[in-house]
């Protein structure tokens, strides 16, 4: 099929973004042993890719390693604020097609998700289930030709799961997520470190011995509170889940409900993949001077609705951060007008970090592309080779080595009976 013309911002941009791109090449080591193999084998050959995530460098990246792998990768982005448009001209430049730019309106957002899937792919990788959920609707037209795809964050896992349950998924989607080698390091160590990358740049303030409230101790809340604590900052964490709760106080942390954190609360940090955590009730009660910030994939962790509604005035005192003055002269500062703060603020997790994210992902479109007919419409595992293959291209990349299991051993794990 002849490729549709890409949609970008500025195409004269792409000498910057190419730029961005070469520096996060040189430190994604597993990627580019991939890079090496795809190249040799083209394990996508023919294949039609289309790709819903965040356009920064890293996922330029690895779109250019699906492309060494015989793809044909069309991409548009996961979040009308994270696409970086000088990377979206490179890699345009580049010969992918791209549909993205930041700051689109909701129109343009889905306007260009409905180009992706004019390209009728075969193999998705989607980021929160935007285009899976369009697929799955308005473009039911482009079913057939979808082979399965991969998810790349919780929410998106979520909401796969509830269409698994209600019997609507058409295709098999793999739960990239949930792969070790992304979870443990990406949602943890890659959200901990690029929220307060985000959060710093932003405000240029000090951390250390504020409050800090993270709603949320799943994985990312986790590396969140613990990156707090490294800054010096006092954590509390709210939760709903009570084994997580009493994880978040074994870690060392206070717990409580939302309502009485905000009144003690310098930064509020949302991370919890559900929608109302501070609204109305919380805004009334927060100190003069707070800042909201979201790390949940979708913008209705905070209520910003809510906060325009009973703001006196709004100003912008900062590029990313929104001052709401209220009625009683308090002020209240929203970063990245609720958004994902690591990359509508930031870029995102760091390089090394989105290394293993998208090395799972890559693998697991070459498995789909082998193995995925015939899987029926169902949320997968990766495969547990791909996590040990890409642990295993991790410490080879960094010279680590470790122990093999004996026989012995082996055989002594393996049995049950008594010596
Ligand atoms: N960069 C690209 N995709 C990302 C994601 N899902 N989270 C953080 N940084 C990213």
């Amino acid at each position: 099929m002849a490729q549709a013309p890409s949609v970008v911002r500025d195409p004269g941009l792409a000498p910057e973004g190419r730029l961005k791109i070469d520096w996060v090449a040189r430190h994604m080591p597993v990627l580019n042993e991939i890079r090496r193999e795809f190249e040799r084998d083209k394990p996508l050959s023919g294949r039609r890719v289309a790709v819903c995530l965040h356009l920064e460098a890293k996922t330029a990246y690895l779109m250019k390693v699906l492309a060494a792998g015989g793809a044909e990768v069309a991409i548009a982005g996961s979040n009308p604020l994270s696409t970086q448009d000088d990377v979206a001209a490179a890699l345009a430049e580049d010969g992918v097609s791209v549909y993205a730019w930041h700051g689109a309106t909701p129109e343009e957002y889905f306007g260009f998700i409905h180009k992706l899937i004019d390209r009728r792919p075969n193999l998705l990788i989607d980021d929160g289930g935007d285009l899976v959920a369009t697929l799955h609707g308005a473009r039911r037209d482009a079913l057939p030709e979808v082979v399965g795809g991969a998810e790349e964050t919780r929410t998106g896992v979520m909401r796969l799961r509830n269409m698994e349950r209600d019997g609507a998924l058409a295709f098999p989607m793999v739960a990239v997520n949930d792969a070790r080698m992304k979870s443990l390091f990406d949602n943890r160590y890659g959200t901990g470190q690029s929220v307060w990358d985000g959060i710093m740049r932003t405000t240029n303030l000090v951390v250390a011995g504020k409050t800090v409230v993270v709603g949320g101790y799943g994985w990312c809340g986790k590396g969140v509170a613990m990156r707090a604590k490294g800054l010096g900052a006092n954590v509390i964490i709210c939760e709903v889940d009570p084994i997580a709760a009493n994880e978040a106080l074994m870690d060392g942390f206070r717990v409580m409900p939302t309502l009485d954190a905000a009144r003690l609360g310098d930064f509020f940090i949302t991370v919890t993949g559900c929608k109302g955590i501070f609204g109305e009730p919380h805004f009334q009660v927060m100190k003069d001077g707070a800042i909201l910030a979201n790390a949940g994939h979708f913008d209705v962790e905070v209520d910003v609705a809510a906060l325009r509604r009973i703001a006196a005035g709004t100003r912008t005192v900062r590029k990313n951060v929104e001052e709401f003055r209220l009625a009683d002269g308090r002020r209240l500062y929203l970063l990245g007008e609720g958004r994902l703060v690591n990359l509508a603020a930031g870029d995102g997790h760091p390089t090394e970090i989105m290394d293993l994210s998208f090395a799972v992902q890559a693998l697991t479109l070459q498995y789909l592309a082998t193995e995925g007919k015939g899987l029926g419409g169902r949320v997968l595992s990766v495969p547990p080779a791909i996590d040990r293959q890409v642990a295993e291209l991790r410490l080879r990349a960094l010279g680590v080595r470790i122990d093999r299991l004996s026989d012995d051993q082996a055989a002594y794990l393996a049995s049950w009976k008594e010596d």
